[in-house]
């Protein structure tokens, strides 16, 4: 049994979990900078680390006093320690390595996308290995080929903005104010998604990276346009949305024919988005392979999946050097998994 605490700070929410290899997720706690950011319609980098130091120890203390968890009882502490915001980063490191030392347990870099693509492991009926991964988030839209755990293969990326990316934008464009996903998809529960008609990108050329600069520039040139509508803005989200959840679905089945996977998974914050869940399960009972997400607050960053995630590494991994690492930018298949044999 190992019971590992999971540290997330690589952008705008501070997470924290326990992990318990035996017992499962023993409980989680996320503190969301949004409101903060909102003012400034993005993440702002500085404001996000210093609100990090603020937050993350509270939040720790808050989650163990509940458990009634003696620090001293964990045998590891996980953090996300990229890709991300560095300075962001650097206070979940610097916590994580400090209380590891503290307590003499290893301190495990635990890369943010792995985090996300093991979260659908989280929930109840979870998929076997291998499968096929979509993630989608705010700075990352990638499919990756899942052998097992620490064996992926990058089998399509982002060119230009990622999918989340591409919905904060347009919500901006919008007047829908930030974090974009949310509010697009509300506004486009009211409008026609065949009103306007957006392209679908990169879809009919081979292959199976993503481009959303494009999509996002049509918006752009649509909506000032237009009659600025209330109508109009809702037609252009769900003409917008439609395209995205369009354009992921056209490349998630390529991705499971090129593969021959029968699952496949969604994660990252894009993941919660309900018209692009609806069409991929449509998508899969067409073309024969199953969908699997992680419960909806897991979905967007949060402590669970980075507890997860090194768990699975205590068990497979063994120990960690307790260098303190950070890394900005780090290619998913540049991970080194130790097997301990
Ligand atoms: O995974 P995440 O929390 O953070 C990153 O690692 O980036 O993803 C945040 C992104 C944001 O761009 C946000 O607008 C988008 O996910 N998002 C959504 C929805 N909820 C969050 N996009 C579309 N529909 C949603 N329901
Ligand atoms: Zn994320």
């Amino acid at each position: 049994m190992a019971l590992v605490l999971g540290i997330e700070t690589s952008c705008d929410e501070t997470g924290v979990a326990v992990f318990d290899t035996d017992r499962g997720l023993l409980g989680h706690r996320l503190y969301s900078q949004v409101a903060m950011h909102a003012d400034y319609g993005g993440v702002v980098p500085e404001l996000a680390a210093r609100d990090h130091v603020t937050r993350l120890t509270p939040l720790i203390a808050d989650l163990c006093g509940e458990l009634e968890l003696e620090l001293t009882r964990l045998d590891a502490i996980a953090y996300t320690a990229g890709p991300g915001l560095v300075g962001a980063l650097l206070v979940g490191a610097c916590t994580a390595q400090a209380m590891a030392m503290a307590l003499g347990v290893p301190a495990l870099p635990i890369h943010h996308m792995e985090g996300h693509l093991l979260a659908p492991l989280l929930e109840e009926d979870p998929p076997e290995f291998p499968f096929v991964a979509l993630l989608v988030s705010g700075g990352h839209s990638m499919l990756v080929d899942v052998a097992d755990v620490g064996r992926y293969q990058l089998l399509g990326d982002t060119l230009d903005d990622a999918a989340g990316e591409a919905f904060d934008k347009t919500a901006t464009l919008l007047g829908l104010g930030y974090p974009g996903g949310p509010a697009v998809s509300r506004v486009a529960e009211s409008g026609d998604p065949k009103a306007i008609r957006f392209p679908r990108p990169m879809t009919n050329r081979p292959g199976l990276d993503f481009s959303f600069s494009g999509l996002k520039t049509h918006v752009l040139t649509t909506w000032r346009a237009s009659d600025q509508s209330d109508r109009t803005r809702a037609n252009v989200a769900a003409g917008f949305q439609e395209a995205v959840a369009d354009t992921l679905a056209i490349k998630c089945r390529r991705a499971m024919t090129q593969t021959g996977r029968k699952r496949l998974i969604v994660a990252g914050g894009v993941g919660a988005n309900h018209r692009l869940r609806q069409v991929l399960k449509a998508d899969g009972e067409k073309h024969g392979y199953q969908v699997f997400y992680p419960r909806l607050e897991f979905c967007t960053d949060n402590g669970a999946m980075i507890a997860f995630a090194g768990a699975i590494r205590v068990e497979r991994a063994g120990k960690a050097d307790g260098a303190v690492e950070v890394f900005p930018r780090w290619p998913l298949e540049k991970l080194t998994y130790r097997t301990g044999h």
